[in-house]
């Protein structure tokens, strides 16, 4: 007569090889494992003949075989209905559990909204590095080292190399289209920037810019007055106006800065326009000279315009979003508001 152990090890093998076809399949392999007269019970009876000195072993064993037989049971029970014949009980074709999806940073909204209102009039979209060097950042840019424009935005350098800043402006990206692709260029770039700012709803040590730029023969004050114009009906609405403020950057010459009516009150006056019906949208002017002089071009062959704008800025206006830190705070209750978008 085989042992209780050759026995249990004979059943595990046959469970082991056993892949049910259908429910009747299934409820076979219960009769003959689970079942009233089933494999279990009938090692059971068999411990009576077991001598009491190895009743303990053989109860461990016996309990290990109850559970393979169990739990390879209930694995097969969940693609077949146990005992009935009405096929898989799970319905394959039933939709999958829904992953929730993300939304897009409004600042990616706005950022998608303005690349394509520019490239509908031809300006193509370049970028370049965060961590930048003193030349691209500044210098080249008609600002020296003691400058005293350098005061406006300050700034992050590097400490394994004092040439180094995190780019205070998209401007840097100007000077190395100028640097390196031919002339004419018309270009639009978008990217973070960062300034030494103390943290309030108003500021933060980084934000994100647009910057513009278009150089080639003939281009005039009048071509920059009208791309503008045409980017800010397009995008808060064709009711919407704009003003020229004379202003000073070091890489333009004239500078100018641009306001446009209040998207809120219409001009009437609100907390959004601080009651003076204007907003300010962003800084432009006309390439200074010794801008396209560094870059060994010609500035009585070719002029061009340039401008930087704030995209935390226009989508303030926007979506009317009151604290710049909203942005970088990962908050869900925030974010969710610009589903679809
Ligand atoms: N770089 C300027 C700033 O960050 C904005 C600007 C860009 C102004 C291009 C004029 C021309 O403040």
């Amino acid at each position: 007569m085989p042992s209780l152990q050759e026995l249990i090890h004979a059943f595990e093998q046959e469970i082991n090889a056993f892949i049910p076809a259908n429910a009747a399949d299934l409820e076979q392999y219960r009769i003959r494992f689970l079942g009233a007269k089933g494999a279990v019970k009938q090692l059971a009876a068999e411990m009576k003949s077991v001598p009491p000195e190895g009743r303990k072993e053989a109860g461990m064993m016996l309990n290990a075989f109850k559970q393979l037989a169990e739990s390879r049971y209930e694995e097969h029970s969940l693609v077949f209905n146990s005992g009935a014949d009405s096929g898989p009980a799970l319905d394959i074709s039933l939709p999958g559990v829904p992953v929730p999806a993300g939304t897009r940073h409004p600042l990616r909204v706005v950022e998608n909204q303005i690349v394509s209102i520019f490239e509908k009039i031809g300006f193509s979209v370049a970028t370049g590095p965060e961590i930048e060097d003193d030349w691209h950042n500044f210098t080249s840019l008609n600002m020296p080292e003691n400058h005293t424009a350098r005061d406006m935005q300050d700034t992050f350098y590097i400490s394994q190399n004092p040439d180094w800043v995190l780019r205070t402006h998209t401007s840097s990206v100007q000077a190395r289209i100028l640097e390196t692709q031919p002339l004419p260029v018309r270009v639009i770039c978008p990217g973070r920037v960062y300034r030494n700012e103390t943290i309030s709803a108003r500021a933060h040590c980084f934000f994100h810019q647009f910057e513009g730029l278009y150089v080639d023969k003939g281009v005039s004050f009048a071509d920059l007055k009208q791309t503008l114009y045409y980017f800010v009906t397009e995008m808060f609405g064709p009711d919407t106006k704009v003003r020229f403020r004379p202003s000073y950057f070091p890489f333009t010459e004239p500078s100018a800065e641009m306001d446009i009516s209040c998207t809120v009150c219409g001009g009437s006056g609100c907390n959004l326009c601080k009651h003076s019906g204007w907003v300010e949208i962003l800084g432009c002017g006309m390439v200074h000279p010794n801008l396209l002089r560094n870059f060994g071009i010609d500035p009585e062959v070719y002029t061009g315009f340039a401008f930087g704008l704030g995209v935390e800025r226009i989508t303030q206006i926007k979506f009317a979003v009151n604290d710049l830190r909203l942005y970088s705070q990962n908050d869900v209750r925030f974010l969710r508001q610009f589903q679809g978008l």
